[in-house]
């Protein structure tokens, strides 16, 4: 019988999860097919017990609800208890569990970049919301060594840095701090909002001295080329933006539903062709 997937948020209308899994599903001959559903937040609990009904084999969820499934969930994995958000569900056997695969995603695709190991990199994250705590915590469960967080509000990156049970060198910076010592990262991981369409000028950094080799990462994906990641260019660095971290926290996703890991070359083309 095919298998049902999907992923929950609201509004939900413009995901491209459909495409990128749909695609995957079908480049691997498995008899499956995801669907977007739009969930108010308070439908989460009845749209979880449907979904455990009708045995809808996974999904991932997306905003509003990352943070509120949790309570409707079996199990929830350590580093998803630990980030304290969920964006994928497996059905194990009628039991749901709850994982994070975003920090793990975007990592794996820094590593796509990366051409030596991170464990021994000086790290910059800027920003302390739910993806700066994704990405920092699976940093630091993979035992890398050194991460600092600059952030507008400074108790919050402090607060983020405070949380973490896994054993990491790590400040909170200010904006200013970020500013000033810049140069002495080997990556940048940028996850504010700052430089989102409309406001496309806009840039945490004013980037004047990259380090040798720097990788600039930014999760934003429109536009594709952020004026900091266009500054990083223009200095020599390496640079990526948001999409190969939405894509490789969709591989991963499949990965856990089918066991099989898709094209995720194929699957970022999609995301791209979908994106115009
Ligand atoms: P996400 O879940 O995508 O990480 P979020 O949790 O809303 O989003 O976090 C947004 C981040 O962008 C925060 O680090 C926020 O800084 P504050 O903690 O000081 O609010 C940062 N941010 C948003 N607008 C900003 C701005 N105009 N200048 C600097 N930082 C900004």
């Amino acid at each position: 019988m095919k298998q049902l997937y999907g992923v929950i948020g609201n509004p939900i209308g413009h995901s491209l999860s459909p495409h990128m899994h749909n695609d995957a599903f079908a480049a691997l001959g498995i008899d499956a097919h995801y669907h977007a559903f739009a969930i108010e937040e308070e439908k989460l609990g009845d749209a979880v017990k449907g979904f455990k009904a009708i045995g809808l084999s996974g999904f991932n969820v997306t905003t509003p609800h990352k943070v509120n499934i949790m309570q409707y969930l079996d199990e929830i994995d350590e580093l998803a208890r630990q980030i304290g958000a969920v964006n994928t569900v497996v059905n194990r056997d009628g039991k749901l569990i709850g994982y994070n695969t975003d920090g793990i995603g975007y990592v794996r695709s820094l590593q796509s970049i990366s051409k030596e190991p991170l464990h021994q990199k000086r790290i910059l994250i800027i920003g302390a919301g739910g993806a700066s705590r994704a990405i920092f915590f699976t940093l630091a469960s993979m035992g890398v060594a050194a991460v600092d967080i600059a952030n507008r509000t400074l108790e919050k990156a402090a607060e983020l840095i405070g949380s973490c049970r896994y054993s990491i060198q790590a400040e909170a910076l200010t904006m200013q701090q970020a500013q000033d010592r810049h140069h002495e990262y080997d990556i940048i991981i940028q996850t504010t909002t700052l430089g989102m369409y409309p406001h496309v000028q806009d840039t945490p950094l004013q980037l004047q001295q990259l380090k040798e080799g720097a990788i600039v990462s930014d999760i934003i994906y429109n536009p594709r080329q952020t004026a900091l990641l266009q500054a990083a260019q223009q200095h020599g660095a390496v640079i990526q933006n948001g999409i190969d971290m939405f894509v490789y926290q969709g591989a991963m996703a499949f990965e856990m539903w089918t066991s099989q890991w898709p094209d995720v070359e194929r699957m970022k083309q999609i995301v791209i062709t979908k994106l115009g």
